[in-house]
């Protein structure tokens, strides 16, 4: 009743303002929204604890499209703090072409928004990086497919940032290349879907589409009853959260998560 209680405004905005000082578990500042990047965060926890769940020692959890570093430099203190609450172990890692976004005149990546070399990687992000986190450089048509073909654990969250449909498709392949492995709900985060110039025939929306239409095996879909996970699911970010679903069923997927 007094979680109930809570969640309602203004209480859920004291209860914010509250988690943000001090330490607080990372299960806590999830459901408060209280994390620097709440989507990465509700990401990465979500994942370690079902892989826990699943009794999957090690996960792996990457931000395709880097820049800046900020993004990875936050995913990678927030999946510290998931790996000591949950006890998972994860690995992370930033994908990036190095010199920012690719030419394209391609009508689907919106050449109307972005230029070639838009955000370029900042070159000491490397130096700030932990000793769990790896910076992945090259297009990720071909740092991918390399990607998955050394790969030893499964996938559990990715934050898809890399603003281009042509991008987006081939970092999706993430899911369908031989030896990929995943989680069976795989959470994603997709960055540019929101916006008003935003819309299902280019960019992530149409990479989106066009993989559900081309995969059968896994199918990604907005996450559903995500007010389950934080008291702040009408927050914007919350409907850029994704899960890819694998379909097929195998004993271990079949377990239920509960959370928080
Ligand atoms: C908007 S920025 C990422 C911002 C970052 N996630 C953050 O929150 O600070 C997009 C990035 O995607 C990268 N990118 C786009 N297409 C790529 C590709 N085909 N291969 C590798 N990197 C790519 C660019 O280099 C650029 O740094």
């Amino acid at each position: 009743m007094l979680h109930r209680l809570l969640r309602e405004p203004p209480f859920r905005l004291l209860a914010k303002m509250l988690t943000r000082v001090g330490a607080h578990s990372l299960s806590s500042k999830v459901l408060w929204e209280a994390a620097e990047r709440p989507q990465y965060a509700l990401g990465v926890l979500f994942a370690a604890r079902l892989a826990k769940e699943l009794k999957i020692p090690e996960i792996i959890a990457i931000e395709f499209g880097v820049a800046s570093g900020e993004g990875l430099l936050a995913l990678a203190v927030m999946s510290a703090q998931a790996e000591e609450e949950t006890g998972t172990r994860i690995l992370v890692y930033g994908f990036d072409s190095g010199i920012g976004l690719p030419p394209s005149s391609d009508p689907r990546d919106h050449p109307d928004k972005w230029r070639a070399g838009d955000y370029p990687l900042d070159p000491h992000v490397r130096y700030r990086l932990n000793r769990n986190t790896r910076l992945i450089l090259g297009d990720v048509a071909d740092t991918v497919p390399k990607f998955v073909a050394a790969q030893t654990a499964p996938v559990g969250f990715a934050a898809m940032d890399l603003d281009l449909y042509s991008s987006t498709r081939a970092a999706l392949e993430l899911f369908t290349l031989p030896n990929a492995q995943m989680l069976p709900k795989t959470a994603l985060y997709f960055d540019d879907i929101v916006q008003h110039f935003n819309h299902s025939f280019a960019g992530e929306l149409l990479a989106i589409d066009e993989f559900n239409l081309e995969t059968a095996a896994v199918k990604i879909d907005r996450w559903r009853g995500i007010q389950e996970f934080t008291a702040f699911s009408d927050s914007l970010w919350a409907s850029q959260m994704y899960i890819a679903h694998q379909l097929a069923v195998t004993p271990t997927s079949r377990r239920e998560l509960a959370m928080p």
